[in-house]
């Protein structure tokens, strides 16, 4: 049952210099179809979103479409250098050019032209139709800016390729700001998928994300993990997005590689605990957040390292050592100064349904799209990119999988077992209404504003 739909249009929002004050978000944004379709107008057409990697498309002709809502775009590599996109529509009496079945994530393949199946009008792959049948028929009205297919901002980022609906709208980079020039030396355009995996999973495509977006869940979700390490996070806003980074609850132990994923564990023996955090985090996350040289490397630490070596400084060997691997075998760490480390932290939340959680040589990925005209719905996908040796990349395509441990790992899912329980529970007539944490779930209060900025409404406010 949908609650129903009471946002105030025009509702004060708490600003970005509010968020480290307690505040709540209503959750109309989570469960009103109106909402969600009201998304379909102000938000969707409006915001750069991630559509593939460059590598998904890397030969002319090669073309993927990207759902959202109910528009389908077609990214398309239409000369070596240039990438296209389109709506994927026919502009004769409006079939979509490619079908896209809903159990498929998409459609990809490789055409040097689009011909649509209803009568067979073509067009290359810069958008130009080249073909229609009795084009006299029309006694010239046919022009070229009637018959084309309708162009999409289009431009790549790290290795991602972004579209825009909206021809008005910013340029990518200027969208992407201030996370773009922060994460820039991490290189993703180097890396390559590891692996790709999607689910439609019962929640809305917030609920899923945010499931993502903050440590303070794993005390209480991923307990097992509280033996290796601290979760303590900060969260911060960036303009339109977001990041969080491991905290120390007392300021004075604050450490320099603490923000990030790569950090000494909890435990009387740093080389010791070292490797037990790092070893669980890759094996129970789906082999992401970490990689094998690291984990390798880790668990050289205590033949490597005298008893009694501090936990900065057997970070510190960990990684020059992990480094020295990677060399060996032709991957190249990008030079990152230990400010940029410490700035970029741990994960990344870039608005509006895009999180990454990101290393030297790897980032675990998120993205979560509505399903359909259903807020309780979404299709929820997660990929691991990572850097590799030349040649040795692995080939990946899109695999359905379900919400398992056995598919996902045991971490992931943990959070899937939160995720349509939250969904449900905020439709409770007892919920007063969400109380998330100033200083750890900040992320989430920056999406909720940022959202209303676009949405006009729902917006988060000061906790009377
Ligand atoms: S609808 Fe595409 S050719 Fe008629
Ligand atoms: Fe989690």
């Amino acid at each position: 049952m949908n609650k129903p739909f009471s946002l105030e249009v025009g509702a004060p929002v708490a600003s970005e210099e509010d968020l480290a004050k307690p505040l709540t978000y209503p959750t109309e944004a989570f469960l009103s179809k109106d909402y969600a379709e009201a998304e379909k107008k102000l938000l969707w057409p409006k915001v750069w979103q991630m559509a593939c990697r460059l590598e998904e498309i890397p030969e002319v002709g090669n073309f993927i479409t990207y759902e959202i809502g109910d528009d389908s775009i077609i990214v398309v590599r239409s000369a070596p250098d240039e990438i296209k996109a389109f709506h994927n529509v026919c502009p004769h009496r409006g079939r979509r050019l490619i079908d896209t079945p809903c159990e498929q994530n998409g459609a990809c393949g490789t055409k040097r032209r689009f011909v649509c199946g209803f009568h067979g009008w073509a067009f290359d792959l810069e958008g130009k139709n080249v073909y229609i049948l009795d084009p006299q028929d029309w006694k010239g009205a046919l022009t070229e800016g009637r018959t084309g297919l309708s162009e999409v901002q289009v431009d790549h980022w790290g290795g991602w390729v972004f579209i825009n609906m909206d021809p008005n709208c910013v340029p990518l980079r200027e969208f992407l700001e201030p996370a773009a020039s922060i994460l820039d030396a991490f290189q993703f355009e180097k890396m390559r998928y590891k692996w790709r995996q999607w689910v439609i999973y019962p929640a809305n495509w917030k609920t899923a994300l945010e499931a993502f977006m903050e440590p303070y869940h794993v005390s209480g979700t991923h307990s097992q993990l509280l033996k290796y390490g601290q979760f303590y996070a900060y969260s911060k806003s960036y303009g339109l997005h977001g990041v969080s980074g491991f905290d120390e609850r007392d300021a004075s132990m604050k450490m320099s590689q603490s923000s990030t994923v790569t950090r000494a564990g909890l435990g009387g023996d740093p080389r010791v605990s070292t490797y037990e955090l790092a070893r669980e985090n890759y094996t129970t996350v789906n082999y992401a957040a970490s990689t094998e040289t690291l984990v390798n490397a880790a668990s050289r630490l205590v033949d490597e390292l005298p008893e009694g070596t501090s936990p900065g400084d057997v970070v510190k060997h960990w990684l020059a050592s992990a480094k020295a691997d990677d060399a060996k075998r032709g991957v190249i760490w990008p030079e990152i100064s230990a400010e940029n480390m410490a700035e970029a932290g741990l994960a990344w939340h870039v608005f509006p349904n895009m999180s990454l959680l990101q290393g030297a040589t790897f980032a675990l990925c998120y993205r979560a799209r509505p399903y359909g005209d259903d807020p309780d719905k979404c299709i929820f996908e997660s990929y691991a990119i990572e850097r590799f040796p030349e040649g040795e990349v692995p080939r990946t395509e899109w695999v359905h999988a379900e919400a398992t441990a056995e598919k996902w790992g045991s971490v992931l899912a943990q959070d899937f077992a939160n995720m349509e329980w939250v969904q449900k529970g905020m439709k409770s007539r007892g919920f007063r209404g969400t109380l998330p944490n100033p200083h750890q779930e900040q992320k989430i209060t920056n999406f909720h504003r940022n959202l209303a900025q676009y949405m006009g409404m729902g917006g988060p406010r000061l906790l009377d």
